[in-house]
Protein backbone atom coordinates (compact mmCIF):
# COMPACT_ATOMS: atom_id res chain seq x y z
CA UNK A 1 0.00 0.00 0.00
CA UNK A 2 1.23 3.75 -0.35
CA UNK A 3 1.86 5.74 2.80
CA UNK A 4 2.86 8.39 0.42
CA UNK A 5 -0.83 9.14 -0.75
CA UNK A 6 -1.75 8.92 2.89
CA UNK A 7 0.85 11.58 3.51
CA UNK A 8 -0.28 13.67 0.14
CA UNK A 9 -3.78 13.37 1.45
CA UNK A 10 -3.04 15.17 5.04
CA UNK A 11 -0.58 17.63 3.29
CA UNK A 12 -4.18 18.55 1.36
CA UNK A 13 -6.16 18.50 4.88
CA UNK A 14 -3.12 20.86 6.24
CA UNK A 15 -3.32 23.48 3.30
CA UNK A 16 -7.04 23.35 3.64
CA UNK A 17 -7.46 24.00 7.31
CA UNK A 18 -4.66 27.00 6.38
CA UNK A 19 -6.88 28.25 4.49
CA UNK A 20 -9.49 28.19 6.41
CA UNK A 21 -8.51 29.46 9.46
CA UNK A 22 -10.06 30.52 12.12
CA UNK A 23 -13.07 30.19 9.57
CA UNK A 24 -16.32 27.33 10.12
CA UNK A 25 -15.33 24.44 9.15
CA UNK A 26 -18.33 24.19 6.69
CA UNK A 27 -19.46 22.20 3.59
CA UNK A 28 -16.91 22.44 2.22
CA UNK A 29 -13.68 21.25 3.72
CA UNK A 30 -15.79 17.59 4.65
CA UNK A 31 -17.24 17.68 1.47
CA UNK A 32 -13.85 17.41 0.06
CA UNK A 33 -13.00 14.21 2.34
CA UNK A 34 -16.03 12.90 3.08
CA UNK A 35 -17.67 10.17 0.29
CA UNK A 36 -17.76 11.81 -2.98
CA UNK A 37 -21.47 12.19 -3.74
CA UNK A 38 -23.22 12.97 -6.56
CA UNK A 39 -25.02 16.09 -5.43
CA UNK A 40 -23.17 19.18 -6.09
CA UNK A 41 -20.75 20.44 -3.28
CA UNK A 42 -19.36 23.30 -3.12
CA UNK A 43 -15.12 24.04 -3.59
CA UNK A 44 -12.53 24.99 -1.42
CA UNK A 45 -11.66 28.34 -1.54
CA UNK A 46 -8.24 29.95 -0.76
CA UNK A 47 -6.58 33.08 0.42
CA UNK A 48 -8.87 33.76 2.88
CA UNK A 49 -6.54 33.53 5.90
CA UNK A 50 -2.66 32.22 6.50
CA UNK A 51 -3.28 30.45 9.87
CA UNK A 52 -0.63 28.07 10.35
CA UNK A 53 -3.01 24.69 10.96
CA UNK A 54 -2.93 22.98 14.43
CA UNK A 55 -0.42 22.26 17.12
CA UNK A 56 0.65 25.51 17.18
CA UNK A 57 -0.72 26.22 20.54
CA UNK A 58 -3.52 28.28 18.53
CA UNK A 59 -7.37 26.96 19.23
CA UNK A 60 -9.05 25.66 15.85
CA UNK A 61 -12.12 27.84 15.92
CA UNK A 62 -14.95 26.38 14.62
CA UNK A 63 -18.51 27.75 13.98
CA UNK A 64 -21.68 25.66 14.66
CA UNK A 65 -25.17 27.24 14.14
CA UNK A 66 -28.14 25.01 15.10
CA UNK A 67 -30.83 26.32 13.26
CA UNK A 68 -34.17 25.26 11.50
CA UNK A 69 -32.94 24.24 7.89
CA UNK A 70 -34.65 22.53 4.92
CA UNK A 71 -33.22 19.36 3.92
CA UNK A 72 -33.16 17.60 0.54
CA UNK A 73 -33.94 13.86 1.34
CA UNK A 74 -33.00 12.78 -2.60
CA UNK A 75 -36.03 12.96 -4.76
CA UNK A 76 -38.50 11.83 -1.29
CA UNK A 77 -38.67 16.18 -1.32
CA UNK A 78 -37.85 18.68 1.03
CA UNK A 79 -38.40 18.19 4.67
CA UNK A 80 -37.70 20.60 7.57
CA UNK A 81 -35.43 19.78 9.83
CA UNK A 82 -33.06 21.14 12.59
CA UNK A 83 -29.50 21.29 11.22
CA UNK A 84 -25.67 21.87 12.30
CA UNK A 85 -24.57 24.76 9.25
CA UNK A 86 -27.37 23.86 7.16
CA UNK A 87 -26.25 20.22 6.84
CA UNK A 88 -27.46 16.42 7.60
CA UNK A 89 -25.53 15.03 9.19
CA UNK A 90 -23.93 18.17 10.38
CA UNK A 91 -20.17 18.88 8.97
CA UNK A 92 -17.43 16.84 9.77
CA UNK A 93 -15.06 19.08 12.37
CA UNK A 94 -11.08 16.82 11.89
CA UNK A 95 -8.84 18.08 13.86
CA UNK A 96 -5.18 16.93 14.90
CA UNK A 97 -4.69 14.79 17.60
CA UNK A 98 -3.97 17.34 20.92
CA UNK A 99 -5.29 20.32 19.09
CA UNK A 100 -6.99 22.58 21.10
CA UNK A 101 -10.66 22.99 19.82
CA UNK A 102 -12.86 26.01 20.39
CA UNK A 103 -16.31 25.78 19.08
CA UNK A 104 -18.55 28.33 19.02
CA UNK A 105 -22.15 27.39 19.32
CA UNK A 106 -25.00 29.74 17.90
CA UNK A 107 -28.39 28.43 18.96
CA UNK A 108 -31.20 29.96 16.45
CA UNK A 109 -33.35 27.43 17.31
CA UNK A 110 -36.69 28.04 18.74
CA UNK A 111 -35.84 26.24 21.82
CA UNK A 112 -32.70 25.94 24.22
CA UNK A 113 -29.73 23.60 23.34
CA UNK A 114 -26.49 22.05 24.15
CA UNK A 115 -24.04 20.03 22.27
CA UNK A 116 -22.02 17.00 23.63
CA UNK A 117 -18.97 15.56 22.27
CA UNK A 118 -19.53 12.36 22.30
CA UNK A 119 -16.38 9.92 23.52
CA UNK A 120 -13.86 12.57 24.33
CA UNK A 121 -13.08 13.01 27.55
CA UNK A 122 -13.58 16.46 28.03
CA UNK A 123 -13.19 18.64 30.97
CA UNK A 124 -16.61 18.04 32.48
CA UNK A 125 -17.75 22.29 32.03
CA UNK A 126 -17.34 21.21 28.66
CA UNK A 127 -19.66 18.24 28.31
CA UNK A 128 -22.92 19.58 27.08
CA UNK A 129 -25.55 17.82 29.15
CA UNK A 130 -27.81 20.89 29.85
CA UNK A 131 -28.69 21.52 33.62
CA UNK A 132 -26.15 19.28 34.72
CA UNK A 133 -22.87 20.30 32.96
CA UNK A 134 -23.95 24.03 31.96
CA UNK A 135 -27.15 25.64 32.04
CA UNK A 136 -28.83 24.84 28.35
CA UNK A 137 -27.73 27.63 25.59
CA UNK A 138 -31.08 29.78 25.30
CA UNK A 139 -32.46 30.73 21.94
CA UNK A 140 -30.47 33.13 20.46
CA UNK A 141 -27.58 32.67 22.49
CA UNK A 142 -24.43 30.70 21.88
CA UNK A 143 -21.99 28.86 23.92
CA UNK A 144 -18.05 28.13 23.26
CA UNK A 145 -16.77 25.08 24.03
CA UNK A 146 -12.87 24.26 24.08
CA UNK A 147 -11.28 21.71 24.89
CA UNK A 148 -8.17 19.78 23.41
CA UNK A 149 -8.81 16.94 20.81
CA UNK A 150 -7.31 14.28 22.72
CA UNK A 151 -7.19 11.34 22.18
CA UNK A 152 -7.20 10.56 18.73
CA UNK A 153 -10.39 8.68 16.71
CA UNK A 154 -13.68 8.70 15.36
CA UNK A 155 -16.27 10.28 17.61
CA UNK A 156 -19.35 12.35 17.24
CA UNK A 157 -20.86 15.00 18.61
CA UNK A 158 -24.69 15.68 19.37
CA UNK A 159 -27.25 17.83 20.76
CA UNK A 160 -27.96 16.41 24.53
CA UNK A 161 -31.40 18.57 24.31
CA UNK A 162 -34.22 16.44 24.65
CA UNK A 163 -35.22 14.85 21.77
CA UNK A 164 -32.62 17.35 19.30
CA UNK A 165 -30.30 14.88 17.89
CA UNK A 166 -33.46 12.75 16.14
CA UNK A 167 -34.37 16.71 14.33
CA UNK A 168 -31.24 16.64 13.00
CA UNK A 169 -28.41 17.83 15.41
CA UNK A 170 -25.98 15.23 14.76
CA UNK A 171 -22.36 15.20 13.05
CA UNK A 172 -18.90 13.82 13.28
CA UNK A 173 -16.07 14.77 14.92
CA UNK A 174 -12.75 13.20 13.20
CA UNK A 175 -9.54 13.65 15.26
CA UNK A 176 -6.50 12.47 13.78
CA UNK A 177 -3.54 10.34 14.60
CA UNK A 178 -0.23 11.70 15.27
CA UNK A 179 1.11 8.39 14.35
CA UNK A 180 -1.31 6.12 13.29
CA UNK A 181 -1.34 1.64 14.12
CA UNK A 182 -2.52 1.29 10.58
CA UNK A 183 -1.74 2.29 7.29
CA UNK A 184 -4.38 3.17 4.61
CA UNK A 185 -4.35 5.07 1.17
CA UNK A 186 -7.32 6.78 1.50
CA UNK A 187 -10.25 6.72 4.03
CA UNK A 188 -13.62 8.05 4.25
CA UNK A 189 -16.86 8.92 6.83
CA UNK A 190 -19.67 6.56 6.94
CA UNK A 191 -22.22 8.14 8.93
CA UNK A 192 -25.47 6.41 9.82
CA UNK A 193 -28.48 7.62 10.73
CA UNK A 194 -32.68 7.08 10.82
CA UNK A 195 -34.54 9.84 9.69
CA UNK A 196 -37.96 11.27 10.94
CA UNK A 197 -39.77 13.22 8.80
CA UNK A 198 -41.35 15.70 11.58
CA UNK A 199 -40.90 16.00 15.19
CA UNK A 200 -39.14 13.40 17.46
CA UNK A 201 -42.10 13.20 20.69
CA UNK A 202 -42.03 9.97 23.38
CA UNK A 203 -42.82 6.60 22.74
CA UNK A 204 -46.38 5.61 23.96
CA UNK A 205 -49.93 5.59 23.18
CA UNK A 206 -53.00 7.22 24.66
CA UNK A 207 -54.87 4.97 26.65
CA UNK A 208 -57.36 3.98 23.32
CA UNK A 209 -54.98 3.45 21.03
CA UNK A 210 -55.17 0.01 19.99
CA UNK A 211 -52.40 -0.03 17.88
CA UNK A 212 -50.24 -0.93 20.75
CA UNK A 213 -46.74 -2.44 21.25
CA UNK A 214 -45.51 -1.17 18.00
CA UNK A 215 -45.96 2.41 17.89
CA UNK A 216 -44.88 2.23 21.24
CA UNK A 217 -41.28 0.49 20.60
CA UNK A 218 -40.30 2.63 17.37
CA UNK A 219 -40.29 6.10 16.36
CA UNK A 220 -42.06 6.65 12.90
CA UNK A 221 -38.54 6.95 11.28
CA UNK A 222 -39.29 7.06 7.18
CA UNK A 223 -35.90 5.90 5.53
CA UNK A 224 -32.12 4.64 6.88
CA UNK A 225 -29.79 6.77 5.45
CA UNK A 226 -25.73 6.88 4.87
CA UNK A 227 -23.95 10.04 4.70
CA UNK A 228 -27.91 11.82 4.54
CA UNK A 229 -29.01 9.57 1.54
CA UNK A 230 -31.89 7.11 0.97
CA UNK A 231 -30.92 3.71 -0.12
CA UNK A 232 -32.29 4.26 -3.37
CA UNK A 233 -30.06 7.07 -4.48
CA UNK A 234 -26.85 5.94 -2.00
CA UNK A 235 -23.67 7.55 -1.12
CA UNK A 236 -20.85 6.46 -3.70
CA UNK A 237 -17.25 5.70 -2.21
CA UNK A 238 -14.45 5.94 -5.13
CA UNK A 239 -11.32 3.01 -4.79
CA UNK A 240 -8.86 1.97 -7.39
CA UNK A 241 -8.00 -1.27 -7.20
CA UNK A 242 -4.82 -2.02 -4.97
CA UNK A 243 -5.90 0.82 -2.74
CA UNK A 244 -6.25 0.20 1.19
CA UNK A 245 -9.14 2.31 2.38
CA UNK A 246 -10.08 3.23 6.11
CA UNK A 247 -14.18 3.76 6.61
CA UNK A 248 -15.03 5.43 9.66
CA UNK A 249 -17.99 3.91 10.26
CA UNK A 250 -20.43 6.07 13.59
CA UNK A 251 -24.19 5.93 14.48
CA UNK A 252 -25.81 8.42 16.20
CA UNK A 253 -29.12 7.04 14.88
CA UNK A 254 -31.91 7.50 17.35
CA UNK A 255 -32.99 4.15 17.97
CA UNK A 256 -31.36 1.86 15.47
CA UNK A 257 -28.55 -1.08 15.21
CA UNK A 258 -26.91 -1.99 12.19
CA UNK A 259 -25.50 -5.09 10.83
CA UNK A 260 -23.30 -3.40 8.37
CA UNK A 261 -20.83 -5.32 5.67
CA UNK A 262 -19.93 -5.12 2.02
CA UNK A 263 -20.65 -7.15 -0.84
CA UNK A 264 -17.30 -8.88 -1.82
CA UNK A 265 -14.94 -7.29 0.81
CA UNK A 266 -14.20 -8.64 4.24
CA UNK A 267 -12.88 -6.26 6.76
CA UNK A 268 -10.16 -5.33 9.41
CA UNK A 269 -11.34 -3.76 12.23
CA UNK A 270 -8.67 -1.31 13.52
CA UNK A 271 -10.47 0.59 16.03
CA UNK A 272 -13.64 0.56 18.15
CA UNK A 273 -15.15 3.45 19.66
CA UNK A 274 -12.01 5.80 18.67
CA UNK A 275 -9.44 3.09 20.41
CA UNK A 276 -6.95 1.38 18.72
CA UNK A 277 -7.49 -2.15 18.59
CA UNK A 278 -5.36 -5.15 16.79
CA UNK A 279 -7.00 -5.52 13.22
CA UNK A 280 -9.05 -8.43 13.27
CA UNK A 281 -10.44 -9.35 10.14
CA UNK A 282 -14.52 -10.03 9.96
CA UNK A 283 -17.38 -9.81 6.93
CA UNK A 284 -19.77 -8.08 9.07
CA UNK A 285 -20.29 -6.37 12.23
CA UNK A 286 -22.83 -4.90 14.91
CA UNK A 287 -22.70 -0.87 15.15
CA UNK A 288 -25.11 0.26 17.47
CA UNK A 289 -26.64 4.15 18.60
CA UNK A 290 -23.17 5.92 20.18
CA UNK A 291 -20.72 3.09 18.49
CA UNK A 292 -17.81 3.89 16.11
CA UNK A 293 -15.50 1.14 14.32
CA UNK A 294 -12.87 2.09 11.84
CA UNK A 295 -11.90 -0.77 8.95
CA UNK A 296 -9.78 -1.13 6.21
CA UNK A 297 -10.62 -2.59 3.54
CA UNK A 298 -8.37 -4.00 0.78
CA UNK A 299 -9.79 -2.81 -2.44
CA UNK A 300 -8.71 -6.20 -4.60
CA UNK A 301 -11.94 -6.89 -6.10
CA UNK A 302 -13.04 -4.53 -8.56
CA UNK A 303 -16.24 -3.81 -9.70
CA UNK A 304 -19.14 -1.57 -8.00
CA UNK A 305 -20.11 -3.43 -4.57
CA UNK A 306 -22.86 -2.43 -2.38
CA UNK A 307 -22.53 -1.30 1.19
CA UNK A 308 -25.07 -2.26 3.20
CA UNK A 309 -26.17 -1.75 6.83
CA UNK A 310 -28.88 -3.61 7.97
CA UNK A 311 -31.59 -2.45 10.36
CA UNK A 312 -33.08 -4.12 13.82
CA UNK A 313 -36.22 -2.54 12.26
CA UNK A 314 -38.61 -3.42 9.60
CA UNK A 315 -36.91 0.05 7.69
CA UNK A 316 -35.23 -1.06 4.16
CA UNK A 317 -31.17 -1.11 4.55
CA UNK A 318 -28.63 2.01 4.73
CA UNK A 319 -26.96 1.67 1.41
CA UNK A 320 -24.63 3.02 -0.15
CA UNK A 321 -22.09 2.04 -3.05
CA UNK A 322 -17.85 0.80 -3.08
CA UNK A 323 -17.04 2.13 -6.61
CA UNK A 324 -13.61 1.07 -8.57
CA UNK A 325 -13.18 4.01 -10.59
CA UNK A 326 -11.05 1.37 -12.81
CA UNK A 327 -13.79 -0.77 -13.22
CA UNK A 328 -16.29 -0.84 -15.35
CA UNK A 329 -19.69 -0.88 -13.59
CA UNK A 330 -20.68 1.45 -11.64
CA UNK A 331 -23.79 0.27 -9.59
CA UNK A 332 -24.19 -2.78 -7.95
CA UNK A 333 -27.55 -4.04 -9.33
CA UNK A 334 -30.40 -3.78 -7.31
CA UNK A 335 -30.84 -7.05 -5.71
CA UNK A 336 -26.84 -6.77 -4.74
CA UNK A 337 -26.96 -8.01 -1.11
CA UNK A 338 -23.60 -9.13 0.90
CA UNK A 339 -23.84 -12.69 1.14
CA UNK A 340 -21.62 -11.49 4.16
CA UNK A 341 -24.73 -10.55 6.28
CA UNK A 342 -26.42 -13.57 6.30
CA UNK A 343 -23.24 -16.17 5.98
CA UNK A 344 -20.21 -14.47 7.27
CA UNK A 345 -17.79 -14.07 10.29
CA UNK A 346 -20.18 -11.48 12.46
CA UNK A 347 -17.74 -9.56 15.09
CA UNK A 348 -17.81 -10.22 18.54
CA UNK A 349 -16.43 -7.76 20.90
CA UNK A 350 -14.79 -11.11 22.56
CA UNK A 351 -12.79 -11.02 18.82
CA UNK A 352 -10.27 -7.17 19.86
CA UNK A 353 -7.63 -6.78 21.62
CA UNK A 354 -7.31 -3.44 22.15
CA UNK A 355 -3.28 -1.90 21.24
CA UNK A 356 -1.61 -0.59 24.42
CA UNK A 357 -4.26 -1.43 26.33
CA UNK A 358 -4.10 -0.05 29.62
CA UNK A 359 -3.13 -2.43 32.99
CA UNK A 360 -6.65 -3.94 34.43
CA UNK A 361 -7.07 -3.13 38.12
CA UNK A 362 -8.88 -4.85 40.56
CA UNK A 363 -12.03 -2.54 41.41
CA UNK A 364 -12.58 -0.37 44.41
CA UNK A 365 -16.11 -0.56 43.78
CA UNK A 366 -18.39 -2.53 42.57
CA UNK A 367 -22.15 -1.59 41.21
CA UNK A 368 -24.69 -4.19 40.09
CA UNK A 369 -27.05 -2.03 37.39
CA UNK A 370 -30.04 -3.80 36.43
CA UNK A 371 -31.70 -2.50 33.54
CA UNK A 372 -35.07 -2.75 33.11
CA UNK A 373 -38.82 -1.23 32.07
CA UNK A 374 -40.87 -0.64 28.86
CA UNK A 375 -44.04 -1.19 30.82
CA UNK A 376 -46.41 1.57 30.15
CA UNK A 377 -47.41 4.13 32.64
CA UNK A 378 -49.07 6.97 32.78
CA UNK A 379 -47.55 10.02 32.79
CA UNK A 380 -43.90 7.39 33.17
CA UNK A 381 -40.84 8.87 31.52
CA UNK A 382 -39.48 12.10 32.14
CA UNK A 383 -40.72 14.34 28.87
CA UNK A 384 -44.07 12.19 29.42
CA UNK A 385 -46.86 14.80 28.07
CA UNK A 386 -50.64 14.17 29.96
CA UNK A 387 -52.84 11.76 29.00
CA UNK A 388 -50.34 9.69 27.22
CA UNK A 389 -48.84 5.75 28.18
CA UNK A 390 -45.60 6.31 27.91
CA UNK A 391 -42.65 3.37 28.54
CA UNK A 392 -40.39 4.06 31.23
CA UNK A 393 -36.99 2.63 31.52
CA UNK A 394 -35.00 2.32 34.47
CA UNK A 395 -31.55 1.45 35.99
CA UNK A 396 -32.22 -0.23 39.18
CA UNK A 397 -35.68 0.45 39.17
CA UNK A 398 -35.04 4.34 39.06
CA UNK A 399 -36.01 6.45 35.93
CA UNK A 400 -34.14 9.34 36.12
CA UNK A 401 -34.33 12.52 37.11
CA UNK A 402 -36.36 10.53 40.20
CA UNK A 403 -33.11 8.73 40.43
CA UNK A 404 -30.22 8.27 42.79
CA UNK A 405 -26.53 9.57 41.79
CA UNK A 406 -23.69 6.88 41.49
CA UNK A 407 -21.36 7.98 43.66
CA UNK A 408 -17.50 7.37 42.71
CA UNK A 409 -14.42 9.17 44.81
CA UNK A 410 -11.66 10.29 42.31
CA UNK A 411 -8.55 7.51 41.45
CA UNK A 412 -11.24 4.67 42.66
CA UNK A 413 -10.98 1.67 40.09
CA UNK A 414 -15.10 1.36 39.70
CA UNK A 415 -16.69 -2.15 38.22
CA UNK A 416 -20.20 -1.48 36.41
CA UNK A 417 -22.18 -4.97 36.07
CA UNK A 418 -25.03 -4.59 34.20
CA UNK A 419 -28.08 -6.77 33.29
CA UNK A 420 -30.76 -6.42 31.03
CA UNK A 421 -33.70 -8.00 32.41
CA UNK A 422 -35.69 -6.10 29.54
CA UNK A 423 -36.96 -7.49 26.15
CA UNK A 424 -34.84 -4.83 24.23
CA UNK A 425 -31.02 -4.19 23.79
CA UNK A 426 -29.74 -1.29 25.14
CA UNK A 427 -26.36 0.59 24.36
CA UNK A 428 -25.06 1.79 27.14
CA UNK A 429 -22.66 5.32 27.05
CA UNK A 430 -20.15 6.69 29.43
CA UNK A 431 -19.59 10.10 29.31
CA UNK A 432 -16.29 11.29 30.35
CA UNK A 433 -14.63 8.18 30.89
CA UNK A 434 -13.48 5.38 28.41
CA UNK A 435 -14.12 1.83 29.96
CA UNK A 436 -12.24 -1.31 29.69
CA UNK A 437 -14.64 -4.27 28.26
CA UNK A 438 -13.61 -7.66 27.09
CA UNK A 439 -9.85 -6.77 26.11
CA UNK A 440 -10.66 -3.22 24.72
CA UNK A 441 -11.69 0.09 25.94
CA UNK A 442 -14.73 2.24 24.64
CA UNK A 443 -16.90 4.68 25.42
CA UNK A 444 -20.48 2.65 24.87
CA UNK A 445 -21.28 -0.82 25.10
CA UNK A 446 -24.00 -2.80 24.02
CA UNK A 447 -26.05 -5.40 26.39
CA UNK A 448 -28.11 -7.32 24.75
CA UNK A 449 -31.70 -8.08 25.51
CA UNK A 450 -33.89 -10.47 27.80
CA UNK A 451 -30.58 -11.23 30.54
CA UNK A 452 -27.40 -9.91 28.50
CA UNK A 453 -24.72 -9.17 30.66
CA UNK A 454 -22.27 -6.66 30.56
CA UNK A 455 -19.27 -5.78 33.11
CA UNK A 456 -17.39 -2.19 32.24
CA UNK A 457 -14.23 -0.98 34.26
CA UNK A 458 -13.06 2.54 34.47
CA UNK A 459 -11.05 4.58 36.69
CA UNK A 460 -12.51 7.47 38.36
CA UNK A 461 -10.31 10.11 37.00
CA UNK A 462 -12.30 13.02 35.27
CA UNK A 463 -13.89 14.36 37.96
CA UNK A 464 -17.40 16.10 37.54
CA UNK A 465 -20.91 14.81 37.28
CA UNK A 466 -21.22 12.98 34.10
CA UNK A 467 -23.97 11.15 32.58
CA UNK A 468 -24.11 7.22 32.28
CA UNK A 469 -27.51 6.32 29.81
CA UNK A 470 -28.71 4.40 26.82
CA UNK A 471 -28.27 6.17 23.69
CA UNK A 472 -31.34 4.87 22.27
CA UNK A 473 -32.53 8.16 22.68
CA UNK A 474 -36.00 7.30 23.80
CA UNK A 475 -34.56 5.15 26.18
CA UNK A 476 -32.53 7.98 27.75
CA UNK A 477 -35.46 10.17 27.54
CA UNK A 478 -37.82 7.90 29.56
CA UNK A 479 -35.50 7.76 32.31
CA UNK A 480 -32.70 4.59 31.04
CA UNK A 481 -30.40 7.81 32.90
CA UNK A 482 -27.60 8.27 36.01
CA UNK A 483 -25.87 10.62 37.09
CA UNK A 484 -21.99 9.74 38.39
CA UNK A 485 -21.07 11.97 40.91
CA UNK A 486 -17.52 12.29 42.24
CA UNK A 487 -17.90 12.64 45.98
CU1 LIG B 1 -23.85 10.55 22.69
CU2 LIG B 1 -25.02 11.34 26.46
O1 LIG B 1 -24.45 10.91 24.55
CU1 LIG C 1 -32.09 1.35 25.77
Amino acid sequence: MSHKEFVDRRTFIQAALANFGALALGARLPSALSARQSSPRQELSGGQSNRPPGLSGTPREVNLIAEPSQFELASRGVFQKWLYNGQYPGPEIRVKEGERLRIKVSNKLPESTTVHWHGIPVPNAMDGVPDVTQPPIAAGDSFVYEFDAAPSGSFMYHSHFGFQPDRGLVGPLIVEENKPHVEYDREYTLVLTDFLAGAPAPLGRTPNDTRGMIAMQMPPYVALLLNGRPPEAPAVFDVKTGERVRLRLINPSGATIYRFAIGGHPVSVTHADSRPVVPFRVDALRIAPGERYDILVDARTPGAWPITAFPDNDLPPARGVLRYTDANESAPRETAWPKELSAGRMLELGDLRGVDLPESRKPNRTLNLVLSGGTLKAGGGMMASGGMLSPEWTINGQAYPHAAPLEVHQGEAVRFRISNESSMVHPMHLHGHFFRIGNVMKDTAIVWADSGRAEINFVADNPGKWFFHCHNLYHMEAGMTRLIRYV
